[in-house]
């Protein structure tokens, strides 16, 4: 006996429950559950009663048949961003761009739509500020804004009309936590609404071949309620990350349908907007003249390209109460890893010392070959002797104190030398060859020290060390 089915959907987050609660079980919200009615499996599903009637909905096409389809991507005037993107912008893509308060967001989106607007339809919305707010802006930034067309309005149903109209290539939407659809019962920013709202422009995109970007605050506090809901919504997120007081910033893709995820864009905030960064190496070696004790430079690789990063490692022997270890870009978890791999098999415990390390520049690093970097680091840092500023080192270390191989070593090495260091401290199994063979032997201009135990590692790094910069009274040496 099929009863009338309905279920019980929170306004704040979404959550569905069969019966009626005081509170949402999904985000604890009280009072936020209002009944609905439930969305009927599909027809034809059960198989009872399909007797006859042919298929309904769309027919599957051949894919050989879109094989000329001209996925000609919009360029967005920023090549960081449109290498981040893979390319540009591809008709019909639906992109989120988070990121905190105030970090750029708009400021970089402004300049790429008005980029794009000098010769296709665009509109961007702003929910946020005016249209005179963004003009002013669009002056300040000295873009040529005069084909841009702007909407101050939160009413998506009209933010899409108007799109429509004026057959947009780019519709810009800043910020999907200001827009909403009168259809959902919940104010503008609640997860219900984000949800709508982002699958209500899914459609639009996918439906006009318009291209969406979104922008999307992250909210210090909460996660849930922020951008990260709508992620498989959406074809592409991209999320800004920067140190705190950095005028440099970085885009990097943390979902991609249309290119490579992990891929980075380098951008510095000026007076005159964002504007690209063509060598990022540079920034983030901005280091001090003189080597000091616990700073290291690795070569990370994320997204396309090697990228040469300084880490800092500072050891402190603890004042009281619990060892503290915090990381910087770098995962907590992995460190407290490495500092029970360095106890067990280097002798080196740090039961007694607070620790800290950090990623130089505000970038967070994923893989895990800062593993080697981080230990020499440290032990640079314990020992108070400064590792050669002519040295990087990469690598990952395993459970029982050896050091593994990474991917990409020979490009890293490459990269390392084209920015002219001299010694890298590298697994065994990423050396090139000829070294392998002759431990020690320079290789293209840069000696390779194999190494395949993290001890030897430490010995192979500080053998090569310089006492540590804490007193400042020592003379200036001569650099190797
Ligand atoms: P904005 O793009 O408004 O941030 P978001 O949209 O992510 O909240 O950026 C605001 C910051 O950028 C603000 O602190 C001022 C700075 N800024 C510049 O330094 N130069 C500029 O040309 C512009 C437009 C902004
Ligand atoms: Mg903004």
């Amino acid at each position: 006996m099929p009863r009338p089915i309905s279920v019980f959907v929170c306004s704040a987050c979404g959550g569905e429950t069969p019966k009626w609660q005081g509170q949402c079980p999904a985000c604890g919200e009280w009072n936020s559950l209002e009944q609905r009615a439930a969305r009927r499996p599909a027809p034809g599903k059960s198989g009872s009663g399909t007797g006859g009637a042919g298929p309904t909905g769309a027919a599957p096409v051949p894919l050989a048949a879109q094989e000329n389809l001209a996925l000609e991507r919009l360029a967005s005037g920023q090549g960081e961003l449109d290498r981040v993107l893979g390319g540009g912008i591809v008709p019909g893509s639906v992109t989120l761009l988070g990121g905190d308060p105030g970090i750029g967001k708009s400021t970089l989106l402004l300049q790429v739509a008005a980029h794009v607007a000098a010769d296709r339809g665009v509109v961007y919305a702003s929910g946020e500020e005016s249209v005179s707010q963004v003009a002013l802006r669009a002056r300040r930034l000295g873009v040529a804004a005069s084909t841009l067309e702007v909407l101050a309005e939160t009413d998506l149903q009209a933010i899409l009309a108007q799109a429509a109209a004026r057959r947009a290539a780019l519709l810009v939407v800043d910020s999907i936590q200001t827009v909403q659809l009168p259809t959902v019962a919940a104010s503008a920013g609640a997860v219900s609404q984000l949800r709508e709202c982002t699958a209500e422009l899914v459609r639009f995109a996918k439906t006009t071949a318009t291209a969406v970007i979104l922008i999307g605050h992250v909210t210090k506090e909460g996660a849930i309620a922020g951008p990260r809901v709508l992620e498989h919504l959406v074809d592409t997120v991209l999320y800004f990350e920067s140190e705190a007081g950095s005028r440099f910033r970085i885009v990097r893709a943390t979902k991609n349908r249309f290119g490579a995820v992990n891929e980075l864009g380098f951008f510095a905030m000026t007076e005159g907007g964002l504007k690209e960064v063509r060598n990022p190496s540079a920034i983030f070696l901005a280091r001090a003249p003189e080597p000091a004790a616990g700073s290291i430079v690795t070569v990370m690789r994320e997204g396309g390209r090697p990228l040469l990063i300084e880490l800092q490692a500072l050891v402190d022997r603890m004042r009281f109460g619990a060892p503290r270890r915090i990381a910087q870009g770098l995962d907590a978890n992995r460190l407290a890893m490495l500092l029970a791999v360095l106890s067990r098999h280097a002798g080196l415990s740090l039961q007694e010392h607070d620790v800290f390390v950090n990623a130089v520049g505000g970038v967070e690093i994923d893989e895990t070959a800062w593993d080697l970097p981080v230990v020499i680091a440290l032990a640079s840092s314990l020992a108070d002797r400064a590792v050669p500023g002519s040295l990087v080192s990469f690598g990952e270390i395993g459970l029982t104190g050896e050091v593994r191989p990474v991917a990409y070593g020979e490009e890293r090495l490459r990269e390392a030398q084209k920015q002219g260091f001299r010694v890298a401290v590298v697994p065994r199994e990423n050396a090139p060859r000829t070294s392998r063979v002759r431990p020690g032997q320079p290789s293209e201009g840069i000696e390779v020290i194999a190494v395949s135990r993290v001890s030897e590692a430490l010995e192979a790094a500080l053998s090569r060390s310089s006492p540590g910069s804490a007193p400042q009274i020592a003379p200036a040496r001569a650099r190797s």
